[in-house]
């Protein structure tokens, strides 16, 4: 057999390879990675994408169930097994040296999955297995399957054989979305696995064990909920309403009773953004991270001058939170800050704000690449999130 690896050979001058198979919005998902992986202190020597995801080449071997615990936007994380000269043969030969029983169940994804899986099945069965072949095309499927306990979720792309090791946990996140006790469905949530990508995206220069993170809209508590379950040490929410105040307190304390080890100090008070400063000390904030009011929920039969007037309203409303920001945070602290954009018809109309925020002191950081900011849109909703991450200078 080809595969060195299956027949228990360890790799010599190789570097382990790992897919992360990106989300939705998979820019935000990569930009999302290699901000986890700076604050992990985790060193990329290559990175390639494939339309199966990204291809990292870390300088050391990863934790792949470690990293899914941090990461909102990942959906798979697998580890390379061996480039393949001959896919059929190679994952037929790995499927049945892995399996300790006559009884075979796989998936596999890539290119030209569908094709190369049914040869497999067609050898194994030749070769006196019981195979069943699984469609996983969702995470769901691997979880109810066991594919991962089984090594058995495959994907073959870029020449090399992928065996997935950690899934997104989809039944906690949902959890955390829908069990919640305080929702304002009015307002908005932001989905948590969002919220977690904004608070990995503003923690990445950070020792989260020791600063002090602010949601100044904090709304239902989306982001401190996130926040805490990567371990900041020092939460703080605030918003203009008595409502979110107690949802907000209401929902950390649920999310703290199922992590009761986590030793991080919250504090939640009602207040206008902009007057945050009677309430924190100058330069006592190291990171600001916020979804903030997004204006009225939209129907789609605004009229122009109706969505006009509210991106205006907003722009102020930001500009505003961001004079406070300028006094509270630390220099050299972030503020990842979601501005939205709103749908009229085939036009989109946008909040013209970030030209007074540079004005203010505020650089533009890149999210990855040398992309500035970020959009997250669902398909049929009206509005658009734009994602920014600003340094205090
Ligand atoms: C879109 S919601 C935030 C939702 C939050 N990210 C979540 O997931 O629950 C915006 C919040 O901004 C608050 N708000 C509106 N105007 C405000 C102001 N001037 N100062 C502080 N909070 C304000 C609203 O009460 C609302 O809770």
């Amino acid at each position: 057999m080809q595969v060195r690896f299956l027949l228990g050979v360890p790799r010599v001058n190789k570097n382990m390879k790992y897919l992360f198979e990106l989300g939705r919005h998979p820019k935000l998902s990569r930009a999302e990675i290699e901000h986890v992986f700076l604050r992990l202190h985790i060193q990329i020597q290559d990175t390639m994408l494939t339309p199966d995801g990204l291809i990292i080449t870390p300088s050391a071997p990863l934790d792949p169930n470690y990293l899914m615990s941090q990461l909102g936007g990942t959906i798979k994380i697998a580890e390379e097994m061996a480039e393949l000269k001959n896919p059929t043969t190679d994952i037929a030969d790995y499927l049945i040296a892995t399996t300790p029983t006559t009884k075979i169940q796989f998936s596999l994804s890539g290119k030209d999955a569908r094709r190369i899986a049914m040869t497999v099945k067609k050898g194994l069965v030749s070769r006196e297995k019981s195979v069943r072949l699984i469609e996983a095309n969702n995470t769901a499927t691997i979880i109810h399957n066991n594919l991962i306990e089984r090594g058995a979720d495959l994907t073959f792309t870029n020449g090399s054989l992928f065996v997935t090791r950690a899934v997104q946990p989809i039944e906690e996140l949902s959890a955390r979305d829908y069990g919640r006790p305080g929702r304002d469905a009015r307002n908005g949530m932001l989905p948590p696995k969002l919220a977690r990508m904004v608070v990995n995206l503003g923690i990445s220069d950070c020792a989260i064990q020791k600063i002090k993170l602010l949601d100044p809209f904090c709304g239902s508590g989306t982001v401190l909920a996130e926040a805490l379950l990567v371990g900041v040490a020092n939460i703080v929410g605030s918003d203009l309403s008595d409502k979110a105040v107690s949802d907000s307190k209401k929902n950390i304390e649920w999310v703290r009773g199922e992590s009761s080890d986590k030793p991080t100090s919250v504090h939640i008070f009602q207040c206008d953004v902009k007057k945050i400063q009677t309430h924190l000390k100058p330069k006592s904030v190291d990171v600001i991270v916020t979804e903030p009011l997004l204006g009225s929920p939209l129907t789609g039969k605004e009229t122009r001058e109706q969505l006009q007037k509210q991106t205006r309203e907003l722009a102020t409303l930001y500009v505003d939170a961001f004079k406070t920001f300028q006094k509270i945070l630390k220099p050299g602290g972030t503020a990842v800050f979601i501005i939205p954009q709103f749908l009229h018809k085939n036009e989109w109309f946008k909040v013209g704000c970030v030209e007074e925020i540079k004005q203010l002191g505020f650089v533009p950081q890149p999210l990855t690449g040398s992309e500035l900011s970020l959009l997250y849109h669902r398909p049929g909703q009206f509005i658009a999130r734009n994602i920014w991450k600003f340094q205090l200078h």
